[in-house]
């Protein structure tokens, strides 16, 4: 497994292979992989000749400068996990390499991206297409594997590879969760013992019959800080914070 860090360097080495005929799968991370990544990254490995990992912490879509700066860096584990995987390429670019333009140049959407998670934090759907964007057209891939965990995100990927008739295969991967039913996250290792025990409740309130009020109630009863559950697109979606940790999952409403 090759590492790259240097942008130009990737870019040479791009040139170099003849990837004709060959297929290349691409899973675009922030590092700190759990479970849920290695199954984006086992799905990648399993239906290209060629997969390609990137790991870069994008400052431009945190709103939150203090989650960004606390975002988790494990970036030997993350090699280790690349390599038994079965990954061929890590792409861990700088943030000056990655945007030369110092973000002058931006990707915007206006529906999607300003419900939901794009309420509550403002500008992060600019910062994520715009930092995907520029990952696609350095690795040009055939397929990329995103997760439904992230299913705005997933979408707005999907539109926007559409929109710019870019020749990639956006494929949606279905939500891991850890047996309690929470969905894995980076940041669920920030949670207390006590309040990982706690946030088993989210995912099951979510899925339950009960009305959307009644989840919004019981959340509340339960100690979680809302910041919505909201039914749209044939799914439930729900963000919540336990302390300075915020969860956010999404389920079909089943008929
Ligand atoms: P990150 O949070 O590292 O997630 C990388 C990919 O893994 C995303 O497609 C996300 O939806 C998927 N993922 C995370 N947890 C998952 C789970 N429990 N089950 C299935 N898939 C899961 O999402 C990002 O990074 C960034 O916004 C990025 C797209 C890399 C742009 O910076």
């Amino acid at each position: 497994m090759k590492i790259f860090n240097s942008v130009p360097e990737w870019q040479a080495f791009r040139k170099t292979i003849v990837f004709n005929n060959k297929t290349i799968g691409f899973v675009p991370t922030m590092g700190h992989l759990h479970q849920g990544h290695e199954d984006l990254l086992r799905r990648s490995v399993d239906e290209n000749d060629l997969t390609i990992l990137s790991i870069f912490v994008n400052p431009t879509q945190f709103s939150n400068p203090n989650d960004f700066h606390s975002y988790p860096n494990t970036f030997e584990e993350d090699c280790q996990i690349a390599e038994r995987l079965g990954v061929d390429f890590v792409l861990a670019p700088t943030y000056e390499e990655c945007y030369p333009d110092n973000f002058k140049y931006e990707i915007h959407e206006k529906e999607m991206s300003v419900a939901l998670e794009g309420e509550y934090r403002p500008g992060h759907f600019v910062g994520v297409m715009t930092v995907v964007m520029k990952l696609f057209n350095l690795v040009r891939p055939t397929k990329a594997y995103l997760g439904e965990k992230d299913f705005q995100q997933l979408h707005l990927v999907k539109g926007m590879v559409k929109a710019f008739f870019m020749d990639i295969k956006v494929v949606a991967c279905e939500t891991t969760r850890a047996e309690d039913g929470l969905a894995l996250s980076s940041r669920n290792s920030n949670l207390t013992a006590e309040h990982r025990r706690l946030a088993a409740a989210f995912p099951q309130l979510l899925q339950s019959k009960l009305s959307k009020e009644k989840v919004v109630r019981e959340l509340d009863s339960l100690g979680f800080k809302i910041d919505y559950i909201e039914e749209k697109y044939g799914r439930r979606f729900g963000a919540v914070h336990l302390d300075k940790v915020r969860l956010i999952d999404n389920v079909e409403i089943l008929k």
